[in-house]
């Protein structure tokens, strides 16, 4: 596996590749990689990737004011262990300074205002403007023919399959399936934030979907369905920063009326103690 901090190495690299006509695969990540990391690597390779590129870089833009920038876990060692035993070939890991030569405060913004105000953007202000920043600045130095994002995520994926879409990107985008732990808790980094009287409650986030996806089944309101899990992850001492149910395409709401013909989503983001976390369930 190459390790690579600068862009003209993995440029390089990535050129002679395509040269001979290898299918560049890109998995972006902020490291402390885990099982649902590690995931995406076959979803890329099942996707039809010959090459797979990588990256760890946890980013300062996509982090608010007052959030865990700081103390994101950061395990570079281990997670290039990880990387090596699933055979990638390049690993992108640039430092700040490479990623953002100049001030970050100059930086230039790249946002879907509509959704920047919803789910995740109405509670992380500048989160998704750093998100697509920074993943369009990693797709010009790596040009994957492919790129894989996972659904846990599932907001940042619309939004990054959006910008592809209409910066005319040549990048096949894929969404891979939440992984979790036994219990259901969806994996997370910041899962290790959680002691151990959370950790015991946290899977009850899941619980609240799926009873919600149930109560869909069976035709309750939707509005009814909502109250009924913020209530529920309320008396469990979550504090719910939403819980909401949306089409799947596009993350607008949907009524009772509309909804049980369409591809809708079940999110929700929730805070217990000082740990966010957030999960979703699909519905087709
Ligand atoms: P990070 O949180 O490290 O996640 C990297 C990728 O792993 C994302 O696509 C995320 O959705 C996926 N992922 C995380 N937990 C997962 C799980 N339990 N099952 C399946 N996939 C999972 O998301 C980011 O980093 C950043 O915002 C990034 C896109 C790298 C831009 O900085």
């Amino acid at each position: 596996m190459i390790i690579a901090e600068d862009i003209d190495v993995v440029r390089n690299h990535i050129k002679s590749w395509k040269a001979d006509g290898e299918k560049i695969g890109f998995v972006p990540t902020m490291g402390n990689l885990h099982k649902g990391h590690i995931s995406l690597i076959s979803s890329l390779k099942q996707a039809g990737a010959t090459k797979i590129i990588a990256s760890i870089f946890v980013n300062p833009t996509q982090f608010s004011i007052g959030e865990d920038y700081t103390e994101y876990p950061r395990t570079f060692d281990s997670d290039q262990k990880k990387l090596r035993k699933h055979s990638i070939d390049l690993l992108f890991s640039p430092s700040t300074e490479v990623m953002y030569p100049k001030n970050i405060l100059s930086e230039l913004t790249i946002k879907y205002p509509e959704y920047n105000n919803i789910l995740c953007g109405e509670h992380r202000p500048s989160h998704f403007s750093g998100v697509l920043c920074v993943v369009n600045k990693l797709f010009n130095i790596i040009n994957p023919d492919i790129a894989v994002f996972g659904q846990k995520d599932y907001q940042q994926f619309i939004l990054i399959k959006g910008m592809v879409r209409d910066l005319c990107m040549p990048i096949e985008m894929f969404c891979a399936p939440i992984v979790r732990e036994s219990d259901g808790l969806a994996l997370s980094s910041r899962n290790q934030y959680l002691s151990k009287q959370e950790r015991l409650i946290a899977p009850k986030l899941y619980e609240s979907l799926k009873e919600a996806k149930i109560s869909i089944d069976n035709k309750l309101k939707i509005v009814d369905i909502e109250n009924n899990a913020i209530d529920f992850l309320s008396k469990n001492n979550f504090l719910v920063d939403y819980f909401s149910v949306r089409r799947s395409k596009d993350l607008k709401k949907v009524d009772s009326n509309q909804s049980f013909n369409k591809s809708i989503i079940i999110l929700t983001a929730v805070k217990i103690g000082r740990t966010r976390l957030i999960d979703n369930i699909l519905i087709s």
